[in-house]
């Protein structure tokens, strides 16, 4: 029911709801290739995410999210790949592949983050996250915009 083979799981959703930790076990268990749009981007700037986004900012970051979709969707197949909470607003998400939203509620996502064992690394990594009142309103504002671009949700 998923897709065909030639195409793409794309999973989107908001930080932290573990779109990795999903897009994983479906890699191991479909023995797909996977790919994760942050770590495409970490690799093609040879920075982490926060140093981007503390030298150069967000607008620029999202700059290179819209060419990581560009590559993806022009060169890659058959992967399951998992995406940066914003990425969704790509303008060619749904040429990538199928479309999958993890979804959760915001309480949700803290407890799951606070829960695990790097917790205190999974937050620093994630400026977004750096302030929960900001990061609650990220969240109330995209929630029903994951839901509008999803295949699965
Ligand atoms: C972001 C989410 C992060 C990362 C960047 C921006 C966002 O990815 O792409 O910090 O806008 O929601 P994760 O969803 O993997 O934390």
């Amino acid at each position: 029911m998923l897709n065909p083979k030639s195409k793409n799981i794309v999973f989107i959703g908001f930080m932290g709801v573990g779109k990795g930790t999903i897009a994983r076990a479906l890699i191991k268990k479909t023995k797909r290739m996977g790919l994760d749009t942050d770590d495409l981007i970490e690799s093609m700037e040879n920075r982490k995410i926060k140093e981007i986004f503390e030298s150069d900012g967000e607008a620029y970051f999202r700059k290179l999210e819209k060419k990581t979709a560009k590559w993806l969707e022009k060169n890659v197949k058959n992967a399951v790949i998992s995406t940066g909470g914003g990425f969704f607003k790509v303008a060619n998400l749904e040429k990538i592949g199928t479309v999958v939203y993890l979804k959760s509620s915001f309480e949700g996502i803290l407890k799951r983050l606070q829960e695990h064992e790097n917790a205190e690394l999974k937050l620093a990594k994630r400026p977004l996250l750096a302030d929960l009142d900001r990061a609650q309103a990220l969240f109330d504002e995209r929630a029903s915009l994951y839901e509008a671009k999803a295949d699965i949700i």
